[in-house]
């Protein structure tokens, strides 16, 4: 779907014939050629974003293009077209996609649209996910859903250092998204903890803990963080990844800080800080 998205829009706008030049937003002056987007996993939502992510293996860096003009104009999401996926794609990519909604939820242009959005995907995914590892048809349809919703609300508002740090890792060492982006959701989620406000309270309750009203700030925001990792580890996300080097932490920091994602993150980060959360990833 990104792919398409990337040569639809240089169809209709040769003048940007170099895909890198399409980073960040560009000025396109017309829609792309008519896209008709049909997910086969529950998880980037690209049918329904106004984003498009390249990788630059040259180079060894994901970028993300953001444009309005590269919008599918149908979307057939249908679970059945995901039912084909394996446990660990199903996984990966649905964890991408509690990633969108989580961090859409906590990025700073959040509003009350978007959280509405945000919350239910939360909801949907924390209840859907499993089964649709095990390939039940009301797993495949909540998270059908649950993705799309998801979609609907970070495309008005973005994302934050999680998929910031995600994509660096994907172009560096070929990690599936849905898995870096999952890696990093607990370690992004503390690292942001402070500027959350009450959020956390309802991303634990959307994610089915009980009993969060009586919490403390620090209990449920412990919950919050808890509960996202109870899932991955359901899920079968793995928690560290061999292939990171002590020499590669530098550049992987300092292209996370320069990703598209990064400005919607909460909070700052210094590169010392962001070298730190990739160093939690290291074995
Ligand atoms: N446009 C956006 O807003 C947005 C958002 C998040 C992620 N992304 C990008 O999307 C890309 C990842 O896309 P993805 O997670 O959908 O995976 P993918 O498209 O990379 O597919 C992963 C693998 O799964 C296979 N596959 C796909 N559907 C299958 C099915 N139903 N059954 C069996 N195999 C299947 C594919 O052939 C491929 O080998 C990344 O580059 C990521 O950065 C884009
Ligand atoms: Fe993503």
């Amino acid at each position: 779907m990104d792919t398409s998205k990337a040569i639809g829009i240089i169809i209709t706008n040769p003048e940007f014939e170099d895909v890198r030049s399409l980073e960040g937003v560009a000025p396109t002056k017309n829609p792309c050629v008519p896209i008709i987007a049909v997910p086969t996993t529950a998880g980037t939502a690209a049918e329904v974003t106004i984003n498009y992510v390249i990788t630059d293996v040259e180079k060894e860096r994901k970028f993300v293009c953001v444009d309005t003009h590269d919008m599918p104009i149908v979307a057939i999401v249908d679970p059945e077209m995901m039912s084909s996926m394996p446990k660990g794609l199903t996984a990966a990519t649905g964890m991408d996609a509690l990633t969108h909604a989580i961090e859409g939820y906590t990025t700073r242009a959040a509003w009350e649209m978007t959280d509405m959005f945000h919350l239910e995907a939360i909801r949907l995914i924390s209840q859907n996910l499993r089964d649709a590892v095990e390939n039940k048809k009301s797993g495949r349809e909540g998270m059908a859903l649950g993705q799309y919703i998801a979609g609907m609300g970070f495309s008005n508002v973005g994302l934050g250092i999680d998929h910031a740090m995600a994509h660096t890792l994907s172009a560096h060492y070929d990690t599936p998204h849905g898995v870096a982006c999952a890696m990093f959701l607990p370690i992004s989620m503390e690292f942001n903890r402070e500027y959350t406000g009450e959020r956390l309270r309802e991303v634990a309750r959307a994610m089915g803990v009980e009993g969060v009203d009586n919490m403390t700030q620090e209990e449920y925001r412990d919950a919050a963080i808890a509960a996202v990792k109870k899932l991955s580890e359901d899920v079968g996300i793995p928690t560290t990844l061999d292939k990171i080097k002590e020499e590669d932490l530098d550049t992987l920091a300092t292209d996370a800080l320069n990703d598209a994602c990064y400005p919607g993150n909460p909070r700052e980060a210094t590169k010392e800080q962001v070298i730190e959360m990739f160093r939690m990833l290291m074995a």
